[in-house]
């Protein structure tokens, strides 16, 4: 039985958490988008995977220019999802499975279309106006900041009818709410009241240190477009911990959530901050290692660097505030076509990583379609892509003859968020299992043999090593509080570290490399017994070679 958040505050410490991305999971009516029906229908495979909670992305009112991250109504869900009822028959059943639910939170900006901007914009006169950020032209004509929005462009829009430009940090369609107004904050409490009082166990703010802005507003240092990149001047800025403070003070604390904060750009200093408002925080240095500038991409990652990054969050955050692992979100690629093989060693690779990753100190959260170890989605045409980052990519670099066509299709194959936001493969079935309609994206042409049915029935498969894992860490104390290590932190090709607590714990030796490789371990203490490996023998104990991406976790004893 679930017990109460107030009674168990640290429960998230002990659980892995799935996420969701609702319009992709699985569709009951037919219309090829997902729908709480459809989640409904698969608690039973959820409960399966051994996980505590879901995070559920979006599902508010929205015109879905950014899939949902523009919501219009706050206290309203998309008809295409279901209804109120719904949602409250989903955490009702998912509270009788023992699973909690996290709802997305989109606190930075809303959709253009929400009333409020609706009003905002209608007069300077009209009382919601100080609730977006509204600023006048420089005197030359030109927007108040030389900013670029995260999604291209500037990110001030004009507004002819009172001759001002409001900010849209992400999009014109996502105009960002000026926090600095006591009575928006306060609505925006009520609106995280509401679905708390609803029955869901906390959030996921979605850019929550993007809150507070620089209060002077100045031009940044301008690229060849002319414009300058955004982060620096909306990335936790001075107030952010103030009002993050008076919203835990205020809502969370009192009832009972489970917060935690995507914050873009922090480092784990900032996360340490952050502890003290929410549970924890989402960063993402350690997947940004193989992205450049100007849609680049390297996939020869450094695993060095890859390491250091890892254990400098475990290191730091130690005894001071808690990671939030991940290695996939809605946002990025598929792991295995990033550090591992999406071809033959595909299974191999996508247990290994699991496997470095799930050993770490934290609460892992596990993106829909990684327990089956789903490589990137291909899109042949940028007509088949639907993210509008992507699409606004292609119109402003492609179009103008920036870029090739095929050097844009190529970044978005390998890192645009669509790559991920393909439906579940169910079955082999038409439509995948997911619609027996027409799906809204494309599904992954692999469906047929890569999906969980196939999967469920094969003992050796990626997702019945995930159900293994998680249930093993689950409630570990070893896992949840023992000392993190790494030995040869300078090695190109392993990732070795030890999870040890009071003498004892376990050993994990994961290789990154597609070749076979000679390897002596760091770790001076003993092995004592092989629990968990990906090739299931001794050749590495008998050889000192491990084969591509193996993975082999021992128990283990410090002397
Ligand atoms: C977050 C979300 C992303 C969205 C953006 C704007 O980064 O994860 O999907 O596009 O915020 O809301």
């Amino acid at each position: 039985m679930l017990q109460k958040h107030s009674t168990n505050k640290d429960w998230y410490k002990n659980v892995c958490i799935y996420q969701i991305y609702p319009q992709s999971f699985c569709d009951l009516n037919g219309d090829g988008f997902g729908d709480i029906r459809g989640i409904i229908s698969k608690l039973d495979y959820i409960k399966s995977l051994n996980v505590d909670a879901i995070w559920i992305c979006p599902m508010y009112d929205s015109p879905n220019r950014d899939n949902g991250y523009d919501v219009r109504n706050y206290f309203a869900l998309q008809p295409k999802f279901g209804t109120l009822d719904d949602f409250s028959l989903l955490t009702a059943k998912c509270h009788s499975l023992g699973i909690r639910v996290i709802m997305d939170m989109v606190l930075n900006h809303s959709s253009n279309e929400c009333d409020w901007f609706v009003s905002s914009a209608s007069s300077e006169n009209n009382p919601k106006r100080d609730w977006y950020i509204w600023k006048k032209g420089k005197t030359n004509g030109d927007p108040p900041t030389n900013w670029e929005a995260i999604f291209g462009g500037s990110a001030w829009n004009y507004d002819a009818k009172t001759d001002s430009y409001y900010l849209g940090t992400f999009s014109p369609y996502q105009p960002d709410f000026n926090w600095e107004n006591a009575e928006l904050r306060s609505v925006l409490f009520d609106v995280l009241r509401f679905w708390l009082e609803k029955g869901v166990d906390g959030f996921r703010l979605d850019a929550i240190n993007f809150i507070s802005k620089h209060p002077d507003y100045p031009d940044g240092t301008a690229g060849p477009n002319g414009l300058a990149p955004i982060r620096p001047f909306v990335c936790n800025g001075p107030k952010v911990h103030e009002w993050l403070d008076e919203m835990k003070v205020k809502v969370l604390s009192p009832m009972h959530s489970m917060t935690v904060g995507e914050a873009d750009g922090s480092s784990a200093e900032d996360a340490i901050q952050f502890a003290k408002e929410m549970d924890m925080v989402f960063s993402f240095d350690h997947v940004a290692l193989d992205v450049g500038t100007n849609f680049t991409f390297n996939k020869n990652i450094p695993l060095p660097k890859l390491k250091s990054i890892l254990s400098e969050w475990q290191n730091k955050l130690r005894g001071k505030a808690w990671n939030a692992l991940f290695w996939e979100n809605h946002d990025q690629p598929r792991i295995v076509s990033r550090l591992g093989d999406d071809g033959e060693l595909r299974t191999k690779s996508a247990k290994m990583l699991a496997a470095a990753l799930l050993f770490l100190q934290g609460t892992p959260f596990i993106y829909q379609g990684e327990e089956l170890g789903l490589p990137n989605t291909r899109f042949a045409t940028r007509s088949e892509l639907r993210d509008i980052e992507m699409r606004n990519a292609f119109a402003a670099y492609v179009d103008t003859g920036l870029l090739s066509e095929e050097h844009m299709m190529r970044f978005a194959n390998y890192k645009g968020r669509d790559t991920g936001r393909t439906p579940m493969p169910w079955n082999g079935n038409y439509g995948a299992g997911f619609t027996t309609g027409t799906p809204w994206i494309k599904i992954s042409e692999t469906y047929k043999t890569l999906n969980a049915e196939r999967q469920e029935a094969d003992g050796d498969s990626v997702l019945n090593w995930f159900r293994t894992l998680i249930a093993f860490r689950r409630n570990n104390a070893v896992i949840r509080d023992g000392e993190y290590r790494i030995y040869n932190p300078d090695h190109p090709n392993v990732y070795e570290y030890t999870r040890i607590l009071n003498g004892s714990g376990y050993h994990i030796l994961c290789s990154f490399s597609r070749n076979q490789i000679d390897y002596v371990c760091g770790f001076p203490g003993r092995k004592t017994k092989v629990i968990f490996s990906n090739y299931g023998d001794d050749f590495f104990s008998k050889t000192g070679k491990l084969r591509p991406f193996e993975t082999i976790i021992s128990e283990a004893e410090l002397p």
